[in-house]
């Protein structure tokens, strides 16, 4: 397929008016006019191109993009809906429920309001929580409006309804409606009025009651640049005005919805009222005009979770790579092992709540985790850092949030992460070393992760590089990490100060306030913090120069909290590792890179984990 103007269906349920025809330049015979169905797969009114043809015939699975191609049902619906007058007071199913009991998906949906006559509004959700007996009682005595919120409406708002919010939009509302694919509405009341052929329309209150969120309504908030998102639609607001090019992938088809104003994407006119389907993977397309438009897309969403020593982070990402929402706790392993797991949880339900998902929105959650990794089985085997044995996280975090769960450990999955999404993407054998409180590798070859024989591979920062050197946390003496980690550059720096009374480092107070930054801060100006510095920067090479020599990958890439260094990190470096490398500069460089993903390189590797 290209990129096409949709033809829709038009409905002429009795509360349906002129607007679609004179405020959206919908040309048809039908009236009153209620709904146009502007992007529907469903059998009760297909959408279809100007050849006459249906899309859901004309378009082939890689024209939707794998995340709906990959789903049974096509997932979302879209319409605009005149209502001239009021709709009936309903409620929809939740999927659960409809496959149960109607085959068919159950209604999540979401109303931009196109424009609202002065006063139109909308019920919305509950006031206050009630029983099942408070609200039959008020559907019986036709008093169930009492119950529910008003809100006046005003163009350019935005509101969602998840599946089980009794709702009814009222007279006066021009609305762009995104919906999942389903059409089953539960009729609670309907202002006691009668069709054309003077019969009352039929009302559902058995299913209604049985489907009906009973809790007092609060309305999702989404992270900014979202007016929506559930794992049936993602629907941006693209403000127009003039010429832009918007890039489009091979997991989802992009339809455009202008709710105003005029122009073209990629060639095709639109004028409001119009709606624009752009096939899945068709490169950057070219959108020129003014006005504002909707543009909807099937994303999937998956929790990422960095488990570090000292903080967890997680973060709610898309299948490209974009963090919606992010946060972190600290990890509090002096708790042990079933307390860290719940902070992951309550860390997990925080960020579902900041995102406006529900948890059934999400694929699973990802995580990294610092240790020995048996990812198969889910299974912390060893983590010297948390002191840890044989604990069986994936399998408790599962039964704590009811999401799925996969594991790996924590530095392979931010070398994942900088490879798929970071500065890792332009090479083909990268190795990723992390600078925290341990120090972690990994390795990726050919953009796959190698981990070894039962994950339990590319402990770099336990390579030794001084034989019976400083004690590790691992047990041995000498490691990259008791040289190379945040916590040695730590114990370096506070040696230092203790050695040196005159250094400009006691600046900084007491030597409790020593952090991995403090050497690199001072180090333009006092010679102590310079020693600890450079000594740092010849340990690191000492571990670097192995790695460039055992593996000779592409790059290096340096993360973690000392990674922040930046340039005053890599140039030292670079040059260090000229003088070091076998062959000097005879071979293939080996460049060192900051990870671009930063301290999201870890919780974005880690949402990788699900990704097909
Ligand atoms: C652990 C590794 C971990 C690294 C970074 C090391 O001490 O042994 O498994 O990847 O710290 O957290």
């Amino acid at each position: 397929m290209k990129t096409e103007k949709l033809y829709p269906e038009y409905k002429n349920y009795i509360w349906g008016g002129e607007r679609l025809a004179t405020s959206l330049g919908k040309r048809t015979d039908i009236r009153p006019v209620a709904e146009s169905w502007e992007l529907s797969f469903h059998k009760d009114g297909l959408t279809r191109l100007a050849n006459g043809e249906t899309l859901k015939d004309a378009a082939a699975r890689e024209d939707l993009g794998a995340n709906a191609a990959n789903m049974d049902i096509f997932p979302v619906l879209i319409k605009f809906i005149d209502a001239a007058r009021d709709l009936s007071v309903q409620v929809h199913p939740s999927d659960s429920y409809a496959l149960k009991n109607e085959s068919s998906l159950g209604k999540t949906e979401m109303w931009y309001i196109v424009e609202a006559d002065e006063g139109a509004g909308i019920y919305l959700g509950l006031k206050e929580t009630v029983s099942p007996e408070q609200l039959a009682s008020a559907i019986e005595e036709e008093r169930l409006t009492e119950l529910l919120n008003f809100i006046p409406v005003k163009s350019g708002e935005c509101y969602f309804i998840p599946a089980g919010t009794v709702h009814a939009i009222c007279r006066g509302c021009l609305i762009a409606e995104i919906q999942q694919n389903s059409n089953i509405t539960y009729r609670v009341y309907d202002w006691g009025r009668r069709d054309k052929d003077g019969n009352p329309r039929p009302l559902h209150i058995e299913k209604a009651r049985a489907v009906a969120d009973l809790n007092k309504f609060s309305q999702r908030k989404f992270p900014e640049g979202y007016l929506g998102i559930s794992r049936y639609f993602t629907v941006r607001e693209l403000s127009l005005s003039g010429e832009l090019e918007h890039p489009t992938d091979k997991g989802s088809f992009v339809c455009l919805t202008a709710v105003s104003g005029e122009g073209s994407v990629d060639g095709v006119p639109f004028s409001a009222g119009d709606s624009i389907f752009v096939p899945a993977g068709e490169g950057a397309i070219k959108i020129i005009g003014k006005g504002k438009l909707l543009m909807t897309s099937i994303r999937k969403y998956y929790v990422g979770i960095d488990l570090g020593g000292t903080f967890i982070k997680g973060g709610i990402v898309d299948d490209l790579g974009n963090i919606i929402t992010e946060a972190k706790v600290p990890t509090g392993a002096e708790g042990g092992a079933d307390a860290v797991a719940e902070n992951i949880a309550s860390l997990v339900s925080e960020l579902i709540r900041s995102s406006g998902l529900e948890s059934s929105d999400l694929e699973g959650i990802g995580m990294g985790v610092p240790g020995m990794i048996d990812s198969e089985k889910g299974e912390v085997v060893y983590s010297n850092n948390l002191g840890w044995e044989h604990f069986m996280i994936s399998d408790k975090v599962e039964a704590l949030t009811g999401l799925r769960v996969k594991i790996a450990n924590d530095a392979n999955v931010a070398a994942l992460g900088e490879a798929r999404f970071g500065c890792g993407k332009d090479y083909k054998t990268t190795v990723f070393l992390t600078l925290g409180t341990g120090v972690g590798g990994g390795i990726v070859i050919d953009g796959k992760l190698y981990e070894g024989n039962r994950s339990a591979g590319a402990e770099m920062g336990h390579s030794v590089i001084v034989a019976g050197g400083e004690r590790c946390t691992c047990g041995r003496r000498g490691c990259l990490e008791a040289y190379a980690s945040a916590t040695a550059l730590i114990r370096d720096t506070r040696r230092a100060m203790e050695a040196h009374p005159e250094s400009e480092l006691w600046k900084i107070g007491s030597i409790e306030n020593v952090n991995g930054k403090t050497a690199f801060d001072y180090k333009d100006t006092d010679p102590t913090a310079r020693a600890v510095v450079d000594n740092y920067l010849e340990m690191l090479t000492v571990g670097i120069a192995n790695i460039a020599n055992e593996l000779r990958p592409e790059a290096i890439i340096l993360g973690g909290g000392v990674c922040a260094q930046g340039k005053a990190l890599t140039e030292p470096l670079t040059r260090l590792l000229a003088r070091e490398i076998h062959g000097g500069d005879l071979g293939p460089k080996v460049e060192i890179l900051i990870a671009t993903l930063g301290n999201s390189a870890g919780l974005l590797g880690a949402a990788t984990l699900l990704m097909e």
